[in-house]
């Protein structure tokens, strides 16, 4: 039988892989849970409710979809669903709670039902998708970890295979009124702005003031709602208080 996790980069084993690998062997940081978050739910509120916008037959991906908890929720709504994710344990626990749930593994379009395929990438890297092929794109703190240039990639692909009118969701680290993430900053910086080292799980992740994230976004989306978030984050089984960015946008 076919591996669903197709594997789509043929690079050399980068270090961020490395990172996120161990991390999911070893979570310090990420969770396993499989239902999707509050703000997740609640930007697909906003869809249906605001936006008339229901999830059945969406062609949705999920950007650094972890363990697909978001994909595999998209997919049980009705949604045909890509999820791309760097780390292969990440992949193999979504696609084994996809198998559970009886989800089709396919995105295929001709499908009345909803389904999800995962697919093995890089987010900061060219996507192997057409121009204009989803309705909608989620980040749900994915897009933290990427380098400058990465980003600089993840925007204009991003942009390059929503649907004009499409919507696109991103859940991002905030700086302002964060009190641990200045910390970091001063403590154990990373080489490029706004960017810290978290110790002991050497991930590098960057954090947002309001004006840098309408800066950097609104050159390619129209940010239809920014809200800011406050969430208790577990690391190493201490909780610390982070903000968070919520952005409701879609594609001019
Ligand atoms: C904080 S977790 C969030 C996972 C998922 N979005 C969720 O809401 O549960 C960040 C995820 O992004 C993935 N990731 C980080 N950098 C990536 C990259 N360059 N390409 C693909 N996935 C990446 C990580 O492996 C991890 O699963």
């Amino acid at each position: 039988m076919e591996d669903p996790v197709r594997s789509i980069i043929d690079l050399k084993f980068m270090a961020q892989e490395n990172v996120w690998e161990r991390e999911y062997q070893n979570s310090k940081l990420v969770t396993k849970d499989d239902k999707p978050q509050t703000d997740t739910l609640g930007f697909f509120k906003y869809l249906k409710r605001d936006k008339k916008t229901p999830l059945e037959g969406l062609r949705a991906l999920d950007l650094g979809c972890g363990t697909g908890r978001n994909s595999n929720y998209l997919a049980q709504e009705g949604a045909v669903v890509t999820g791309i994710e760097i780390s292969s344990t990440a992949l193999r626990l979504a696609v084994e709670r996809a198998k559970e749930l009886g989800l089709p593994q396919t995105a295929s379009v001709a499908s009345n039902t909803g389904s999800v395929e995962y697919l093995k990438g890089d987010i900061g890297f060219i996507l192997p998708f057409g121009n204009d092929s989803f309705d909608l794109i989620i980040d749900v703190t994915s897009s933290n970890s990427l380098t400058e240039s990465e980003r600089g990639l993840y925007i204009q692909e991003t942009h390059r295979i929503l649907k004009s009118g499409g919507n696109f969701f991103v859940k991002t680290l905030c700086k302002d009124g964060d009190h641990n993430a200045k910390n970091l900053i001063k403590l154990s910086p990373g080489k490029e702005k706004d960017t810290y080292i978290m110790p002991e799980i050497g991930l590098t992740e960057r954090v947002w003031s309001k004006e840098d994230f309408v800066e950097y976004y609104s050159r390619y989306f129209i940010i239809e709602k920014l809200e800011k978030k406050t969430n208790y984050s577990r690391i190493n089984n201490q909780s610390y208080k982070r903000n968070f960015w919520l952005a409701y946008m879609s594609k001019k």
